[in-house]
């Protein structure tokens, strides 16, 4: 997009919304939705602790909200516009907080690799239901694998985006090979921990 236009506030947004309404104009979704999101929260049980890497407009921490606890994270970069995913940094955070205010919900400002140093000792076996779908690159989504040693027994973690090349490079060196597939609803893959002997 023009950079004189991402600088007129009001009309780039306005552009960004007529995108978003209208399908096939080049808009970009503020996260996972529709059939997507149901598979998502099919997986995710009544009354589960669960974890999400990349909040961003908090959507589907709203939605996992109304299920259960949700430990989410954003550490909102911005590009040298003050974008993020095309959207204005300031209108994305605000509203997440809209999202997420009076959920039960903990936000940490912060990268997935700080959260994870952060809790690290206080997380073994915790969570139910992890979903990765922070930055999608080949060495950030290793790092938020690491998050896997927080499911329960029976917990499950998924992966957004899986058809992207870094993920998918990512999944079959990693859980395709040490956990099992359990279920797959278009490029969202969820796996659950392999049997302890
Ligand atoms: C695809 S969006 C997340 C969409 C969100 N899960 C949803 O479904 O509504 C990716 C987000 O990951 C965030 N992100 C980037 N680097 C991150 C990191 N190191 N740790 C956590 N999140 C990160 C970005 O700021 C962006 O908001």
């Amino acid at each position: 997009m023009n950079k004189i236009i991402i600088k007129i506030k009001p009309l780039y947004r306005a552009i960004k919304n007529f995108q978003r309404n209208w399908r096939g104009f080049g808009g970009t979704p503020k996260g996972v939705s529709g059939e997507e999101l149901d598979f998502l929260l099919a997986h995710a049980k009544q009354d589960g602790k669960f974890l999400e890497v990349g909040t961003a407009f908090g959507e589907t921490t709203k939605a996992l909200a109304k299920k259960g606890y949700v430990i989410t994270m954003d550490p909102y970069i911005a590009d040298e516009n003050g974008l993020i995913m095309g959207y204005y940094k300031e209108d994305i955070i605000q509203e997440m907080f809209k999202n997420i205010e009076g959920k039960t919900v903990s936000f940490y400002p912060l990268k997935s690799e700080d959260v994870y140093e952060i809790l690290r000792n206080d997380i073994w076996k915790r969570f139910d239901f992890i979903f990765i779908d922070g930055i999608h690159t080949y060495e950030d989504v290793k790092k938020d694998y690491r998050w896997a040693k927080a499911l329960k027994e029976d917990g499950l973690i998924a992966f957004h985006d899986t058809h992207m090349p870094e993920i998918n490079k990512f999944i079959k060196k990693y859980p395709d090979k040490e956990m099992k597939l359990f279920a797959t609803y278009g490029s969202t893959k969820i796996y659950k921990r392999k049997e302890e002997k």
